[in-house]
């Protein structure tokens, strides 16, 4: 090897031992890594049924739940992680119980991909998954950045909460 490749590499090592000391040291202090940022309120016994419930409607072909979704499909839904921070358990309810779910929330997405009425669930199971919905939270940091970043993504402008 050459004294000329030799300092490359010697530069190159001590430039990622650099990285790795910035990563370590400065990001993790000021929290870069806080894991995964969502809960939810609803008692093991509500989580249990609602899950099962959500096996057997398959809601997780489309969605994304615990950060974990079918992999076999590809539907662009939104995440369902967080959601009962963005909306109420009503809102859920009246949500599963329309008949033409668009009405509510538009889609741009092809006829069978978007969502389905669940209208002739019985009352019960329903009010059920909405209960369920609105248990699901997210950290407050997680949504402000979350938010921040899809600002700054749409504008191109600084975000200001
Ligand atoms: C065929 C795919 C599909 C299935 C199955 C499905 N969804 Fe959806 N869902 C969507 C799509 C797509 C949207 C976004 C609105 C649209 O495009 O119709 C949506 C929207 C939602 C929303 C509103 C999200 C928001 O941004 O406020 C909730 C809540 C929801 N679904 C819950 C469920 C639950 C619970 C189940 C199972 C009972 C389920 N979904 C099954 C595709 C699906």
């Amino acid at each position: 090897m050459k004294a000329g490749e030799k300092n490359i590499l010697i530069g190159i090592v001590v430039f990622m031992a650099v990285v790795m000391a910035y990563r370590t040291f400065v990001i993790s202090r000021d929290g870069g890594d806080k894991g995964i940022p969502f809960y939810s309120t609803a008692s093991k016994e509500l989580q249990n049924e609602a899950l099962l419930l959500m096996k057997k409607l398959k809601c997780r072909d489309c969605h994304t739940l615990w950060t974990q979704r079918n992999i076999m499909k590809t539907v662009p839904s939104p995440p369902l992680d967080g959601i009962g921070s963005l909306r109420d358990e009503e809102w859920f309810f009246n949500y599963f119980s329309a008949k033409d779910p668009q009405a509510i929330l538009a889609s741009r997405l092809k006829p069978e991909f978007r969502m389905p009425s669940y209208v002739a669930l019985q009352e019960d199971q329903r009010r059920l998954l909405a209960k369920y919905m609105g248990s699901l939270k997210v950290e407050d940091w997680y949504l402000e950045e979350t938010k921040k970043k899809e600002y700054e993504k749409l504008t191109g402008k600084k975000y200001t909460p």
